[in-house]
């Protein structure tokens, strides 16, 4: 048997002496990096945390003053059971709330469509009108908390039915903070959750700019997101690229929409993906704080100092989990946590070390949840501002991720934009390329996955998962039936009618669509009067 174990690990060994040193993105690692690796325009000396370009950090004393918000996503099942897991967090130690939806409200269907059936309440929470909105944050006063809200096709809708909601509670919507990740770009690249064109979509994100500029000023009306652009298989180096690209594409819509670029810029934020690289992460994170802001100064004007910040949550990567052995992802999500805590994020999601097999139990989530809290308050990290600034190697790497940025935007720009590149399939193709060379390595053991492809156990899964009960389904289209049967449907129908004339118009659709709430229309009869102006998307297939 030891003679087996000998064996096995000097085969080990000997892979280690042929393997190829690099990074999750390909980029190759020297054994030790010097001075001379730095670029010769800039020391980091020149980079103060809180000063432009705000590669330390955007906050001169960062975490020393404001730790990141503790933001959990959580939603399955009804209303009543995702609100119960909200204040169960917040009791927990949770200091922002982020919400999941379920299929049906993410595409725009109301749960009691043919198309929702077997989908309610499964990955997320069902909401389908203002009651469901209103029993959701039920006993949680919406002045006192900031509010993440995963939503994209129908996050104008859905950011209505939350404003509406404060209403209700007598909170008014300039006291209202947090984030609709209304993110359709990356739809159309990654996530696939979509429902009208582009340029109807895009109006509808640039009238959300202006609304929330007007009168939601500490909202932020945007989630650019990298995440689920890493989730489907892209690099590190592909995450940073597309998603400023995204984020450029959005600055240059509210420009040509007539906003002015410093009036809007300033609440636009980010959200990336922390996967197990540790110091291409970080890389990455602080590549992203400098891109962005020399861009937002040189290429578009902007003054405002917060018009230069890029502000970003991070979700430690779900495709890092794996099934075989669920606790190492404790493990793993630790470390991927560390690495955004590092990276400077604002607000993080570590994940549940059951989330590849089901949505997270109590105790998965609790656990999470206290991961951040022991980064936090055990391992010293947040004592001084961005503790890797001056290292060779993440100092050279993150200049790395930059150039390897900035030749991506050349592409895109030489396609003709991100539209155009998304519909020339540009993305899909380079994320899809990715994926298949990170799964080859994997299987060629070239990359190991501890449990996956080596240290493997034959060991039965025996962790509790959340199962949702299917009668939740009949229980939540009861309920949207219900209040069809009991609101006044004659407001209802000229709401909806008001709503739809505006949107042949160009008026900003945020206040018809605030009265097609308040009436009680549902998510699914707002989506359908407006797809029958916009339409659909269809996706060009790509091979
Ligand atoms: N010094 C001075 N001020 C400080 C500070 C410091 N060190 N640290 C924080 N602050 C201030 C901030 O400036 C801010 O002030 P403001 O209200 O005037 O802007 C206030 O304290 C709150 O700080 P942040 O804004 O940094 O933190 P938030 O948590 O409120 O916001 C964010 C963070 C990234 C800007 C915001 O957009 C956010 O919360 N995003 C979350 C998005 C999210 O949760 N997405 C989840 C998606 S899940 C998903 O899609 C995956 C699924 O599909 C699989």
């Amino acid at each position: 048997m030891l003679a087996t174990f000998n064996q096995l690990n000097r085969k080990r060994g000997a892979s280690m002496s042929e393997k190829k040193f690099k990074t999750l993105s390909g980029e190759e690692v020297k054994a030790c990096y010097t001075a001379a690796d730095l670029s010769s325009k800039k020391t980091t000396d020149s980079e103060i945390p809180g000063q432009y370009p705000y590669t330390r950090g955007i906050h001169s004393n960062m975490y020393r003053q404001r730790l990141w918000t503790f933001r959990q996503f959580a939603g399955f099942a009804t209303a009543k059971e995702t609100n119960e897991r909200f204040k169960l967090l917040l009791s927990k130690g949770q200091t922002g709330l982020s919400v999941a939806f379920d299929m049906p409200t993410l595409m725009g269907y109301d749960s009691d469509h043919p198309r929702a059936e077997g989908e309610v309440g499964r990955c997320g929470v069902a909401i389908d009108s203002l009651a469901d909105m209103e029993e959701l944050f039920q006993g949680i006063p919406l002045d006192q908390v900031s509010t993440s809200m995963t939503i994209n096709g129908p996050a104008a809708i859905i950011w209505a039915f939350y404003i509406a909601t404060a209403e209700k509670q007598g909170v008014p919507s300039e006291k209202l903070s947090g984030t609709i990740q209304n993110d359709i770009l990356k739809e159309y690249i990654a996530q696939k959750s979509w429902l009208f064109p582009p340029k109807p979509s895009m109006r509808l994100i640039t009238d959300t700019f202006a609304y929330a500029t007007r009168h939601v000023p500490k909202w932020n009306s945007i989630s650019i997101s990298g995440y689920h652009i890493r989730e489907a298989g892209a690099t590190a180096l592909q995450e940073l690229a597309f998603t400023l690209a995204d984020g450029f594409a959005y600055v240059e819509a509210g420009i040509e929409a007539g906003l002015d670029v410093d009036d809007f810029a300033p609440r636009l934020s980010f959200f990336f993906n922390a996967h197990m690289d540790f110091f291409e992460e970080i890389a990455k994170f602080r590549a992203a704080r400098r891109i962005w802001a020399r861009r937002m100064k040189e290429k578009y004007g902007a003054k405002k100092e917060r018009s230069l910040m890029l502000r970003f949550h991070t979700q430690t990567a779900g495709c890092s989990l794996t099934a075989p052995q669920p606790e190492n992802n404790i493990v793993r999500t630790a470390f991927e946590g560390l690495s955004a805590v590092l990276g400077g994020t604002q607000s993080l999601h570590t994940n549940s070390m059951d989330e590849v097999l089901a949505l997270p139990t109590e105790k998965s989530a609790t656990i999470a949840l206290r991961t951040q809290q022991i980064i936090a308050h055990e391992t010293g990290v947040t004592n001084t501002v961005d503790p890797l600034g001056g290292s060779y190697f993440v100092e050279a790497l993150t200049d790395k991720m930059e150039a390897g940025a900035e030749r991506y935007f050349e592409q895109i720009d030489a396609l003709g934009g991100v539209i155009p590149a998304i519909e020339q399939g540009f993305f899909q193709k380079e994320i899809a390329e990715a994926a298949f060379q990170y799964q080859k390595e994997i299987d060629e053991k070239k990359r190991i996955i501890v449990g996956v492809n080596d240290y493997i156990e034959d060991m039965a899964m025996d962790m509790p998962l959340l199962r949702i009960d299917p009668a939740i389904e009949e229980e939540q289209v009861k309920k949207v039936q219900a209040l069809r049967a009991s609101r006044d449907n004659e407001k209802v129908e000229k709401a909806l009618r008001e709503l739809q004339a505006e949107a042949r118009g160009t008026e900003n659709l945020l206040p018809p669509l605030l009265e097609a709430v308040r009436a009680y229309a549902t998510e699914g009869e707002i989506a359908s009067t407006l797809k029958e102006v916009f339409g659909e998307y269809r996706e060009q297939p790509v091979f």
